[in-house]
């Protein structure tokens, strides 16, 4: 553990955190498992999460300003001393602290790396940087890559699949997202939720079009939420809460999540409706947090580890009532809450997933009994693993029927609804409700 008196170890967390993101292709949320581990308050723990995230918002400019400050490039033996600088960097940038703080944290920390003889190089990067700091931000804007903090691809991506909305969404997508909550119905009312969280000193609004949401207006420990332990809330985001709406659930059906892990919309499903739940998934490991959180919402459905793409080698022949395909995906949607996904996942990505999406699809249609509904859902903003994929799909299915759904959230991109992000202040998502009709 870590005593941090000088402000040195968050700042040198967070720098640990981002090495590994950005030069070695890791997950944040792994590398920050790691990179968190030695700090002793909560505090520390959550101003290193923001700052490793404020940094991979803007990236592009960060390592910009710095390649413009140091003239020659650290040696790779002390390439952390970069991350510790970019982190300064946007401190000074946010200005939330003073400058004088951020820079002797800044340069506490690379003492702290173990690179002491380079806290002079690090001192004269920040303070040449508050001195030029007007010059240097004027080459910013004429670069989309550096001005709005993402990879050109998926900027030209957007422009293309959304050129109205392209700016909104990547502003969204550098937004912090609330903290959205569902109310697990089985437990209690969102009204008692709510009246419950408010004495507990939180305050909280709802949307109207989502029966089980709760937005809290302040970030709050969420182990510490009344009811949460005993199975009462749940961590998700409004976007994800709609898949359960266009699904149209009543007690009795036999029902398959697809692509279930780790479990929010197989939880909500069971929280919603007396059905006969199968949670499938790929990956055993990632099903086992689906165990968990029935455990934890007191919930009752069958776990299956399985290919969604290879149903004869766990179905057991009986019909489906409905269908949750919530595929693997971009995940372009959710960069407001993961904004490593910009960094991590590459443009060539977008077509395997889109073959891999159009398989599963096909491979369970045949599995929906007559008069079923299959939900394709996706947390992409990307139209060639939405609509794209929608129409594809129904080309391929005569025996497939859209159900509109346009009572709910969401921009009508035939086939499908998709919700951009920040619309309603939700994630985005993508969903496509299906019908099978009778065989001719
Ligand atoms: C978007 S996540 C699902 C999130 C989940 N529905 C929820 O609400 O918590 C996609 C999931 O698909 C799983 N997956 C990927 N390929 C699969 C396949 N061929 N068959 C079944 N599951 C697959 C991944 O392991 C991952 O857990």
């Amino acid at each position: 553990m870590v005593a941090d008196v000088d402000g040195s170890a968050p700042r040198l967390a967070a720098a640990r955190a981002l090495i590994q993101v950005l030069d070695q292709g890791r997950n944040l949320d792994m590398a920050l498992d790691s990179a968190l581990a030695g700090l002793v308050t909560a505090q520390d723990r959550s101003l290193a999460r923001r700052l490793s995230h404020a940094v991979l918002r803007d990236w592009p400019a960060l390592d910009y300003l710095l390649s413009a400050l140091i003239k020659r490039r650290p040696a790779r033996r002390d390439r952390l001393v970069w991350f510790i600088l970019a982190v300064g960097l946007a401190e000074l940038r946010d200005q939330r602290e003073p400058a004088p703080a951020v820079v002797h944290a800044a340069v506490a920390a690379v003492a702290g790396a173990g690179l002491a003889r380079l806290k002079g190089l690090a001192n004269a990067v920040l303070r040449n940087f508050q001195r030029q700091r007007a010059v240097l931000e004027s080459d910013l804007a004429a670069d989309p890559v550096r001005a709005w903090g993402y990879p050109a691809w998926l900027i030209e991506r957007l422009r293309h699949d959304w050129p109205g909305q392209w700016e909104r969404v990547l502003t969204a997508g550098n937004q912090p997202p609330p903290l959205s909550l569902r109310v697990n119905r089985r437990y209690w009312s969102r009204e008692k939720a709510l009246a419950e969280l408010v004495a507990a000193g939180h305050e909280a609004g709802s949307i109207a079009s989502l029966p089980d949401a709760l937005v809290l207006t302040r970030r709050a420990a969420i182990s510490a939420l009344p009811g949460f332990t005993a199975g009462g809330l749940s961590v998700q985001d409004g976007a994800a809460q709609l898949a359960v709406e266009h699904l149209e659930l009543a007690a009795g059906q036999r029902v398959l999540d697809a692509c279930a892990a780790p479990g929010g919309k197989a939880a909500h499903i069971l929280e919603r409706a007396d059905v006969d739940l199968t949670a499938l998934d790929i990956d055993a490991a990632r099903l086992d947090q689906v165990g968990d959180n029935f455990r934890r919402l007191k919930l009752d459905g069958r776990l299956l580890p399985g290919d969604a793409a290879d149903p004869m080698t766990w179905w057991d022949g009986q019909a489906f009532d409905r269908i949750l395909v919530d595929a693997p995906c971009s995940a372009t949607g959710v960069i407001r809450r993961h904004p490593d996904i910009r960094w991590l996942r590459k443009s060539g990505d977008i077509a395997a997933l889109v073959d891999l999406q159009a398989r599963i699809l096909d491979a369970l249609w045949p599995l929906l009994a007559p008069g079923g509904i299959l939900v394709y859902a996706t947390c992409s903003v990307l139209a060639a693993e939405n609509h794209d994929q929608g129409r594809s799909f129904l080309e391929r299915h005569e025996d497939a029927e859209v159900i509109d759904h346009d009572h709910l959230p969401g921009l009508a991109c035939s086939p499908g609804r998709q919700i951009l992000p920040g619309m309603l202040d939700m994630d985005g998502f993508y969903h496509l409700a299906m019908r099978r009709l009778q065989s001719a």
